[in-house]
């Protein structure tokens, strides 16, 4: 096939934040900001920057952890000889990092760059989910002589998690002897406390940290997304050094070209002002699809809250985060986004050059007179970039704000500032909504309920609970047979 393309690991240059299409004069009055709208906010984002860093939190330090890259480098060395899958057990947090990070290196299918010698240097399998259908399914295919499952948790206690590591103990145990089971696991977790932490030292089991100041959707530049990494291939220090050059803009104390203050503070006043409580975010790039599900779940865990920071009930806040694809999502979503209810912020994510293009034509489709004649001397990326300004254009005369990221070409380096830029706006945005980013109340009382039903000490009363619940009369089924 005949194509050309470019170096995509090349150290990108800065993403560019364009905020045009958000503006009043732009999208009018009704649905846009005005610069007057936006400044007198600016002493209250200044503050809400100020309080982000006065609260040391640990992810803001992670561009910088070269101990963390150290530690992984050492269990990388010590456990992956030999081994061809790496499977990742664990969820939310623990699983959308890197499975983003591997989709950005590796492209949606998983092979590679084109015209270059091979794809990732093992494959990645990631089980972020306990439907016996999949998971069954994933363990039966694999040689487990040859895998080594990365089992992640922060809490190292979530019971979807200890349910797949107890499973595939049992079937590593069978297979390579009971002595042996702990050559085919890496755990990722807490420095100190948590029952994955107790077993790897219990049964010398290699082990790296997740920071005690850093929580699960926090937590993509610890060893949680950088061993993924490493395993696959890729050079972590990409994703960091993105993530670095990300972190010095997001620490300007001038929030007016500080791209997290900006983000922060336009998510919150087109919410609060405009009736925004929509957050599309639509990454024109294969490559960036699964980084709008890593970006759904950190703004919706962190800013969904009816508590504010102190525990006091509060009117419930939050925005909804969508994940889109374009140009795919033009062909489903669009629609609505253009003529359904103006209740959305879209965030379109372009990338200029792709790294690799092909020219479009076959003479009986695209010769003189032909159907399909004015595709002729065209590019593949040429029509992708147009239909990117096609829809932005779209979404400006429907008065439909956006904001539109634009990259020069994707893969880790650009991930990495993304990563950063969205960790750091949503800690500002909590300050600007007064709600704690870092807690999921909501997430816990299901795990609670859950440990409560299958008979974990402690949670008796959540059994309880959940039992009653269970047994509560049904008032309106339709179909079927009890
Ligand atoms: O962001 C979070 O804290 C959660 O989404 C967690 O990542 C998820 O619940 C898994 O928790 P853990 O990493 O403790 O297994």
């Amino acid at each position: 096939m005949s194509y050309s393309s470019t170096e995509r690991h090349r150290a990108e240059s800065p993403l560019r934040l364009d905020l045009t299409n958000i503006l009043d004069e732009v999208v009018g009055p009704k649905h846009g900001l005005s610069t007057r709208e936006m400044e007198s906010w600016l002493d209250r984002l200044r503050d809400a920057l100020k309080a982000v860093e006065a609260e040391r939190l640990g992810f803001l330090d992670l561009p910088e952890r070269r101990d963390l890259l150290a530690q992984v480098e050492r269990v990388s060395e010590k456990t992956l000889g030999g081994i061809d899958t790496v499977v990742v057990l664990g969820i939310g947090g623990s699983a959308l990092g890197p499975r983003a990070i591997f989709e950005t290196a590796w492209g949606p299918f998983g092979l590679g760059d084109v015209g270059k010698t091979g794809g990732p240097a093992r494959s990645l399998l990631i089980a972020d989910n306990i439907d016996p259908d999949g998971f069954v399914q994933l363990l039966s295919q694999l040689d487990l002589k040859r895998t080594l499952f990365n089992v992640i948790s922060k809490s190292g206690s979530t019971v979807e998690t200890m349910a797949q590591l107890s499973i595939a103990w049992r079937e590593l145990a069978a297979v390579v002897g009971e002595e042996d089971v702990r050559k085919h696991l890496a755990f990722t977790t807490d420095p100190v406390r948590g029952f994955l932490r107790e077993t790897a030292m219990r049964h010398d089991i290699a082990v790296m940290d997740i920071p005690e100041n850093v929580g699960g959707r926090f937590s993509v530049l610890t060893p949680v997304g950088l061993f993924p990494a490493m395993a696959t291939g890729l050079d972590p220090k990409l994703l960091l050094d993105g993530a670095f050059q990300m972190h010095e803009r997001c620490t300007n104390q001038e929030v007016e070209s500080n791209p997290a203050a900006l983000l922060a503070l336009i998510h919150f006043l087109m919410d609060r002002l405009k009736g925004k409580s929509v957050a599309v975010m639509m990454p024109y790039s294969d490559r960036l699809k699964t980084f709008a599900e890593w970006f759904g779940q950190l703004w919706a865990e962190s800013l969904g809250k009816n508590q504010s920071p102190d525990g006091e009930e509060r009117a419930p806040v939050g925005q909804t985060p969508v994940r889109a694809l374009g140009t795919t999502d033009q062909h489903s979503q669009i629609q609505l986004y253009t003529e359904g209810p103006n209740d959305k912020l879209l965030t379109l994510v372009r990338v200029e050059d792709p790294g690799v293009d092909v020219a479009l034509g076959a003479p009986p489709l695209t010769g003189e007179g032909k159907g399909l004649a004015y595709l002729e001397g065209h590019s593949l990326g040429e029509v992708f970039r147009i239909e990117q300004t096609a829809t932005e254009m779209a979404l400006v005369r429907a008065s439909r704000p956006t904001i539109t990221w634009r990259a020069d070409s994707v893969g880790p380096h650009v991930l990495g500032q993304l990563f950063q830029v969205y960790e750091m706006a949503t800690a500002i945005a909590g300050q600007l909504y007064n709600v704690d980013a870092f807690n999921q109340p909501g997430v816990e009382e299901g795990k609670n309920l859950t440990y409560g039903a299958l008979g974990r000490a402690g949670y008796e009363e959540k059994g309880e609970e959940l039992a009653s619940y269970q047994n509560r009369a049904e008032s309106w089924i339709v179909g079927g047979a009890k």
